[in-house]
């Protein structure tokens, strides 16, 4: 038996003011769109900001159902329109937003399995990293690839 150690990296921002300029406008993007999601039944309001690496800035929303799990989350929301968009370009950073009582969440919002999963598709379609942004109103997060965020997964090289 051999125990190995999977280590991530966060980086820690104390406020949006720390982050460096373009992540900084790309999570006001994520913040203003946070605000137009369709969110009737968890009244939990989350936003993402997609950078391509054409320059284009994606823009999403959770968008929910009656039927609860025909919605679906800001993350794939937002990634499957730019990838529908925008299929030759890759996703350089996401920035996650999300509001509840109209008012920026504390802890800094994590993406559902489900979204992770997406994330990791769209990095080894373009075969590059994405960056992703968690925004909170305590801390925001910033990590350097999907890795940090689904160790261990499930992807195309397992078929
Ligand atoms: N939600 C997201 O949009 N992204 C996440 O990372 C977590 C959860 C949505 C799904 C649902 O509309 C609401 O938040 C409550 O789960």
């Amino acid at each position: 038996m051999q125990t190995t150690e999977i280590r991530i990296v966060v980086q820690e921002f104390e406020n949006i003011e720390e982050l460096p300029v373009a992540d900084r406008n790309l999570l006001l993007e994520a913040r203003r769109i946070t605000s137009q999601a369709y969110a009737p039944y968890s009244g939990f309001h989350v936003g993402a900001a997609i950078l391509l690496d054409n320059g284009q800035i994606v823009l999403g929303n959770n968008q929910e159902n009656s039927a609860y799990p025909s919605g679906l989350c800001a993350e794939r929301v937002t990634l499957f329109y730019a990838n529908a968009s925008y299929p030759n370009s890759a996703v350089k950073t996401i920035a996650i937003s999300a509001s509840k009582n109209g008012a920026l969440v504390e802890e800094p919002v994590k993406p559902c399995g489900g979204c992770r999963q997406a994330l990791a598709e769209a990095e080894l379609r373009f075969e590059n990293s994405i960056r992703i942004i968690l925004d909170g109103r305590d801390k925001i997060l910033v990590l350097n690839g999907v890795e940090s965020l689904l160790p261990l997964s499930f992807s195309k090289k397992s078929l």
